[in-house]
């Protein structure tokens, strides 16, 4: 016997006893059988990070919010720009940890230098973001305030983007890829964070 059908018998025996031995007609669907405790916030946050371009990132790193968020948009959304944001963080760490104990070209230097600051910018944004998100629906500037949002976020990516311009044309090498790793990771995020901004621009 699957697990499956013996849930199924199990809630059948259940029922039995419930409705004192009156017939059960209904067909045992087992995707229906929801186990008592089970977070049922997680099919919220696996549909949203469906529709997102990096589902398999997205769970990762939101599945571990799911109190946070339960299911409410606005709470998706910040919680999407602070997890960003602490990848950003990091990002910054590993820079600085590269640019002060890596042997380095003064090109690799000077493209480093500048992702630093542009990370800096990014890390920026998204505090105002989530600043911003905490004001909202206290005045009655909601498409105005999400507008920002959306413009600081999609400013972070841009600020990703020019970081990794500056490697472009230097040779393949180990500070290249490491900075390329960190960044297309948390371009990443950005992208599931602005998926998540728009869907709550919408929904409201
Ligand atoms: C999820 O849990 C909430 C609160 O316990 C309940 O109101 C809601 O009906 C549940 N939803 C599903 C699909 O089980
Ligand atoms: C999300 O997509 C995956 C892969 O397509 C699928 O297996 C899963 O059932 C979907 N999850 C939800 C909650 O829709
Ligand atoms: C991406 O960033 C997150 C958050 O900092 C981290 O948990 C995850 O391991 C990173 N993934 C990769 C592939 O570096
Ligand atoms: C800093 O870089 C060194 C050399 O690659 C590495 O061994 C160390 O773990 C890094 N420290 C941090 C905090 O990333
Ligand atoms: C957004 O998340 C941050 C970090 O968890 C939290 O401090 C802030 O209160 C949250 N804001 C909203 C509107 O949920």
């Amino acid at each position: 016997m699957t697990m499956e059908s013996s849930n199924c018998h199990a809630v059948l025996i259940a029922l039995l006893i419930l409705h004192h031995l009156t017939t059960y007609t209904g067909t045992c669907q087992a995707s229906r059988l929801t186990p008592i405790n089970t977070n049922n916030y997680t099919d919220y946050i696996k549909n949203s990070c469906n529709t997102t371009l990096y589902p398999q990132l997205c769970y990762k790193l939101l599945l571990k919010y799911t109190d946070k968020i339960q299911a409410h948009p606005k709470f998706l959304a910040n919680t999407s720009i602070y997890v960003t944001f602490l990848a950003a963080k990091s990002t910054s760490v590993a820079m600085k940890n590269m640019s002060k104990s890596w042997s380095l070209s003064p090109g690799e230097a000077a493209a480093l230098h500048d992702c630093m600051e542009e990370t800096s910018d990014s890390i920026y944004e998204f505090q105002k973001s989530m600043k911003e998100m905490d004001h909202i629906g206290e005045g009655s500037n909601f498409e105005l305030e999400m507008s920002n949002i959306q413009t600081w976020v999609s400013a972070a990516l841009t600020d990703y983007d020019t970081c990794m311009d500056g490697f472009s044309g230097m040779k393949e090498g180990n500070v290249k890829s490491e900075v390329r790793k960190y960044i297309v990771n948390v371009s990443h995020l950005t992208s599931i964070a602005l998926a998540f901004i728009n869907n709550y621009a919408v929904v409201g």
